[in-house]
């Protein structure tokens, strides 16, 4: 078997219902570049991965002009109604390039503060023992819960606590989401229905793990999160323009 390689699946192709923008969310600016861009140059910085496929909806003919001239990175305007269907496109946009073996990290085009650590994080997991004696486990960067966390049920007037659950049982899903490309095609087919790909391989009995995420790679859903990306990224612009500095003096 050979060793296996990396590609990346950004689906692109959802509307921004939530935030209501006017756009689809992932062609708003923040600190001078598209949250499309961010996501992307963000996967762009590991070389390891090999080529992005960016799934945008049928007609849209804006990706491409963001994205032009990265040569790892290819745009498919076949996005469906479901993320899901998005990330299947993409995944059939790979093509035979990827093998059944080979990872494909799912990245949402709405979480543009991702950094090479958590990616790395991942890549470290793919070469862990655990990841490399079990072919059909993959893994997913994620948040523990720091609040105190409550079950709840509907009540009368008001949501109920049903209960009180264990916090250090609790995390949050992130992306990228990382499975083997053969098992991961599978387990979407078979569960049309999952919101994200950790749950299609849930669902099919293969082992998923959790690789520490970080705070700042949350996804742009409602208006304040826009804000808080705002302030995360132009701080992070700021260090780059810092380092750009210090490379040329
Ligand atoms: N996505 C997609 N195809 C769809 C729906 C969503 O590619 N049919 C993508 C979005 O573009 C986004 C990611 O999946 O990058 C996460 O979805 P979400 O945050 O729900 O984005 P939207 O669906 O655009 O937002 P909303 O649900 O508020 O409309
Ligand atoms: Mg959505």
């Amino acid at each position: 078997m050979h060793e296996s390689r990396y590609f990346a699946v950004i689906p692109a192709a959802g509307v921004g219902a939530r935030l209501g923008a006017g756009l689809p969310k992932q062609y708003l600016e923040i600190a001078g570049k598209p949250i499309l861009r961010w996501a992307v140059d963000a996967l762009c910085a590991a070389p390891w991965i090999e080529r992005i496929v960016v799934v945008v909806a049928p007609g849209d003919s804006v990706a491409c002009g963001l994205l032009r001239g990265l040569q790892q990175v290819r745009v498919s305007d076949e996005g469906g109604a479901t993320r899901r269907d998005s990330v299947l496109a993409g995944m059939c946009a790979l093509g035979p390039l990827a093998a059944a073996q080979d990872w494909i990290l799912v990245h949402d085009a709405a979480r543009p503060g991702l950094g090479i650590r958590e990616l790395e994080a991942l890549r470290a997991f793919a070469e862990s023992p655990v990841a490399r004696a079990t072919p059909e486990a993959g893994a997913l960067l994620g948040l523990q819960a720091t609040d105190t966390i409550k079950r709840a049920v509907p009540g009368v007037g008001a949501v109920r606590v049903a209960e009180t659950i264990p916090r250090d049982r609790v995390w949050m899903a992130q992306t990228p989401q990382m499975f083997r490309a053969g098992v991961l095609r599978t387990a979407l087919e078979h569960h049309p229905d999952v919101t994200d790909e950790a749950a299609a391989m849930e669902a099919s009995g293969h082992p998923v793990h959790l690789v520490p995420g970080s705070r700042t790679n949350f996804k742009v859903t409602e208006a304040l999160d826009l804000d808080l990306m705002r302030a995360v990224l132009a701080n992070r612009s700021a260090t780059e323009s810092v380092d750009k500095g210090a490379l040329q003096q």
